[in-house]
């Protein structure tokens, strides 16, 4: 065997980790702290299977499906231009595979109502999203429950998501005990959250970063775009005058500096604030410099696979069949323990 192949294998029998994010739009450098960051880290320690969620990106986005289109390519080469590696981990598309469908209705027919209705995202995406779009739709009831589908359809150990999809994952589970008392077979394994440590990027406004909020730092953003959305970032609400003092816990730009500058740079910016020794244009030009500094690598490799599209789609395809030989293999199990085999 090639040595190639060896560590393929031993890949092949790590846990298995599955995760996915939703195509609505460039990602941006929350996304890239609060989860692609880590992914990058779990490619090397895990069998890890990442899917675009367009289907999950419709159930918000129904109306104008046009994003998505335009965002699933482009989301799958800022995962690339941020580390992953299609060599190490499987890239695919939630829609290429009817499987996760299948599984979907076969796990709706005996989930109840009410574990749906209690999922906390459920009521407080509704209410956040009340003016703009109308969610009182069986597919956004059921986001969670297809979600599900797609963890289980990998039998993963492991889901790396932010606190705020741990109830999801905890749905997952209390699906897969169901449906193995029901069925009376250990088919479907209970996923488990894995929270390495994530960090928590807020927007420019200090609020969390959200395409929604409109205070987003795109991961592709031009450099001078990155200065000129840093330099406007409002700073600690009391320090009105350049000659007034600051408080470093009362400026988000402080949140980035806790992210991105050295213990140099944040002793020497806690300081100035503090004795108004600097001016805030001078506390947010280190890290002008350092988001540029990160982004470069990044904007280097997008326009690589960028200038040749049809690697892009070649990635995705292999991780696609890859995909689809474990789900296969998964919807038989399930299918051999429901008494579906007529
Ligand atoms: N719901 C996730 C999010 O909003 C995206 C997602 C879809 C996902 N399917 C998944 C995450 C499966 C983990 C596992 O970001
Ligand atoms: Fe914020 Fe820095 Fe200005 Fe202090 S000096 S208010 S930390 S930007």
């Amino acid at each position: 065997m090639y040595e190639d192949d060896v560590t393929r294998i031993a890949r092949l029998m790590r846990d298995r980790v599955l995760s996915g994010m939703r195509p609505t739009g460039a990602l941006h450098l929350g996304h890239y702290h609060g989860a692609l960051k880590n992914w990058v880290r779990l490619q090397h320690d895990y069998d890890c299977f990442f899917l675009v969620a367009d289907w999950h990106a419709l159930t918000t986005h129904y109306e104008d499906p046009a994003v998505i289109e335009r965002s699933v390519y482009d989301m799958v080469v800022d995962w690339i231009a941020a580390g992953l590696e299609p060599d190490l981990c499987t890239i695919f598309i939630q829609s290429r595979l009817p499987e996760h469908a299948e599984l979907f209705t076969l796990l709706a027919m005996g989930t109840p109502l009410g574990w749906l209705e209690r999922v906390p995202s459920y009521k407080d995406r509704i209410a956040q999203l009340a003016g703009s779009r109308d969610l009182a739709t069986y597919g956004f009831l059921g986001y969670p429950l297809l979600q599900a589908a797609d963890i289980l359809a990998y039998k993963a150990q492991w889901v790396p998501v932010g606190e705020d999809q741990d109830a999801h994952v905890e749905l997952t589970r209390e699906v897969a005990r169901r449906f193995n008392r029901l069925y009376g077979r250990d088919v479907l394994p209970q996923p488990q959250a894995l929270h390495t440590e994530v960090t928590r990027l807020p927007g420019l406004d200090g609020q969390k970063m959200s395409k929604s909020l409109d205070n987003t730092i795109a991961m592709r953003e031009e450099p001078d775009v990155v200065a000129q959305k840093i330099r406007r970032m409002p700073t600690d609400p009391q320090r009105v005058r350049r000659s007034d003092p600051g408080e470093p816990a009362r400026c988000p730009v402080w949140s980035f500096h806790e992210i991105y500058s050295d213990e140099a740079t944040k002793t020497w910016a806690a300081a100035g604030c503090r004795s108004a020794g600097i001016g805030c244009l001078d506390c947010k030009q280190p890290v002008i410099e350092a988001i540029e500094r990160e982004q470069a690598p990044w904007r280097e490799r997008a326009a690589e696979w960028l200038a040749n599209p049809k690697r892009v789609h070649w990635i995705v395809e292999m991780g696609t069949e890859r995909a689809r030989t474990v789900a296969r293999q998964t919807m038989k199990d399930v299918r051999d323990a429901m008494g579906l085999t007529y």
